[in-house]
């Protein structure tokens, strides 16, 4: 049997997905997080085998975004998207969030996101966004940062998410599926 044959066990075990709002205003409940529902409604499009979803809203600051991707990481989340506070504002700091708590960066995540953004809209620029790797006692977790903007969660997941099934298969998370409508998941022959 070849190596990228996942055995029924891998098949059926769910996908924990973190999901962090990153929002002064939203975590005082002074407006409705549309982000987080927004992600969580990417996934629940895109990803055909099992899924669950854990949510959190937390403050512009680094403790309290760092301490909940640890958080839910530790629950048994393979992946941690975050939403907001990566632009160049006074109170944005979710990179240096994701920085801090991930052992190994991922720029070319940021990279393809800024790029695909970019061809949409000028301010994409502004956006710092990045991802790396969360390592726990439990295993390791991949971190993805998108803006706050709700119409800019499936702009910057389409341009990354192919290569997400293979990212968590390397960190030995679930093996996961994904419909074709969007994108088509790589996953290399060997490896
Ligand atoms: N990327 C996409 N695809 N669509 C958008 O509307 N907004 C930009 C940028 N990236 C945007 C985007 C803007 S206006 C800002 S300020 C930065 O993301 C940072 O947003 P954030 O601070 O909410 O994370």
């Amino acid at each position: 049997m070849s190596d990228d044959v996942p055995s029924p066990l891998e098949v059926s075990s769910p996908l924990m997905v973190g999901i962090v709002t990153v929002s002064d205003r939203a975590s005082r409940g002074e407006y409705e997080d549309r982000g987080g529902p927004a992600v969580a409604a990417y996934l629940e499009e895109v990803i055909t085998s099992p899924l669950m979803t854990l949510s959190r809203i937390v403050t512009d600051d680094i403790p309290d975004i760092a301490a909940a991707l640890r958080e839910l990481a530790e629950a048994g989340c393979s992946l941690l998207v975050t939403t907001g506070g990566t632009g160049p504002a006074l109170r944005d700091v979710t990179p240096e969030a994701t920085e801090r708590v991930c052992s190994v960066q991922l720029p070319g995540f940021g990279e393809a996101m800024r790029a695909a953004s970019l061809a949409k809209v000028a301010t994409a620029i502004l956006s710092r966004q990045t991802a790396g790797i969360l390592t726990h006692d439990g295993g390791r977790s991949l971190v993805i940062n998108l803006p706050g903007q709700p119409k800019a969660i499936a702009e910057c997941l389409d341009a990354v998410f192919a290569a997400v099934p293979h990212c968590l298969t390397l960190l030995d998370g679930p093996f996961i599926e994904t419909s074709d409508e969007r994108f088509v998941a790589f996953r290399p022959k060997s490896g």
